[in-house]
């Protein structure tokens, strides 16, 4: 089963030690700068591909040295760019993370990219080569908001393809009635599974079965929501559970959290798991991706994952 990933492509560039009276300093030295890939979208096509999935991508990035850079490494994991979008005007999306010396992170990031991506990036071809198609981002790319992810889904829906989407809200988003605003998107998704902060969000409800019950209006046909360390819920309307994450593993960084448990969903769900299953399964991949530092560093190959889910969930 090939995946198609499409949303957020971000290079990340993590500078550390930075003292906080930065800016009334002229010149400091550094360690050595890490600069690592972002964005759901691309967290996910890299998680899924180590979980040994073939994997394709689209996002916009420019002909710039991130961009250069997150091509390079879709390429070291085998990640079909071939869709992948050049912008002109904009710059690649980019985050630079100064950590101070107590460890905490702060954020200079430029993505005014983001609000290009459009439905017609996506071409057919690459629908027609993929088995599942995934926007990782709904509520955070205003065209793709307003008609894009229809179109996409509602393209995929008519070559027979499974639909997967996730939402990427942040707290500078505007107010708005975001479930009749996303309902066209919502109309031709089979699997929802938005975090909590972004479920309560679209639905303005804080209790799961009552968020999962604003949902049931669609033919969605598996409703889940990731619960950071609380676990998740997930439902396909008719029976649902809580599941909890596995027990006793290290929690070291929690980047990316979010994108490897799309990642694993995805993978479950491609290898015939049904959604509790594959939800477990996500919680594997999940939770050993945040024992490790990085976005998609501590996702494990689908072997590792399967053998956690096997010890924890049966
Ligand atoms: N502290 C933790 N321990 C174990 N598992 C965790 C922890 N935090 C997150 N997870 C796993 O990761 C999943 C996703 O986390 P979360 O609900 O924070 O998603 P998110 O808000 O979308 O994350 P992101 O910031 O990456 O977008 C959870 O459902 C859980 O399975
Ligand atoms: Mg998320």
């Amino acid at each position: 089963m090939k995946i198609l990933c499409i949303g957020m492509m971000v290079c990340d560039t993590l500078l550390s030690p930075v003292p906080s009276n930065i800016l009334a300093l002229d010149s400091v030295k550094i360690g050595k700068p890490s600069v690592c890939c972002g964005g759901d979208a691309l967290n996910a096509a890299i998680g899924l591909a180590k979980l040994g999935n073939p994997v394709s991508i689209v996002g916009r990035i420019a002909r710039d040295a991130n961009g250069k850079f997150i091509l390079d490494e879709c390429g070291k994991y085998g990640i079909d760019t071939s869709g992948v979008v050049y912008e002109e005007e904009c710059a690649t999306a980019a985050s630079y993370v100064l950590i101070d010396e107590k460890g905490e992170r702060h954020f200079l990031s430029e993505k005014s990219i983001f609000a290009k991506l459009s439905g017609s990036d996506v071409g057919d071809q690459v629908i027609k080569e993929a088995d599942i198609v995934y926007v990782g981002s709904a509520m955070a790319m205003r065209k793709m908001d307003e008609g894009g992810i229809k179109e996409i889904f509602h393209k995929a829906h008519s070559y027979g393809k499974m639909t997967v989407m996730d939402a990427a809200a942040n707290l500078e988003d505007p107010e708005r009635d975001w479930l009749s605003y996303l309902a066209p998107a919502f109309m031709e998704t089979d699997v929802f599974f938005p975090s909590m902060d972004e479920a309560i969000k679209i639905t303005g409800e804080r209790d799961p079965e009552l968020i999962a019950g604003c949902f049931k209006k669609f033919p969605m046909k598996i409703f889940g929501i990731k619960m950071g360390a609380r676990g998740c819920f997930v439902t396909d309307f008719k029976e649902k559970k809580f599941i909890p994450c596995p027990e006793g593993l290290p929690v070291v960084d929690t980047t990316g959290a979010g994108d490897s448990f799309m990642a694993g969903l995805i993978s479950g769900l491609a290898k015939g798991m049904g959604m509790f299953s594959g939800a477990e399964f996500a919680s594997c991949v999940a939770a050993k991706n945040v024992g490790s530092i990085g976005g998609t560093a501590g996702i494990p190959n689908y072997e590792e994952a399967f053998d956690l889910y096997q010890s924890f969930y049966k």
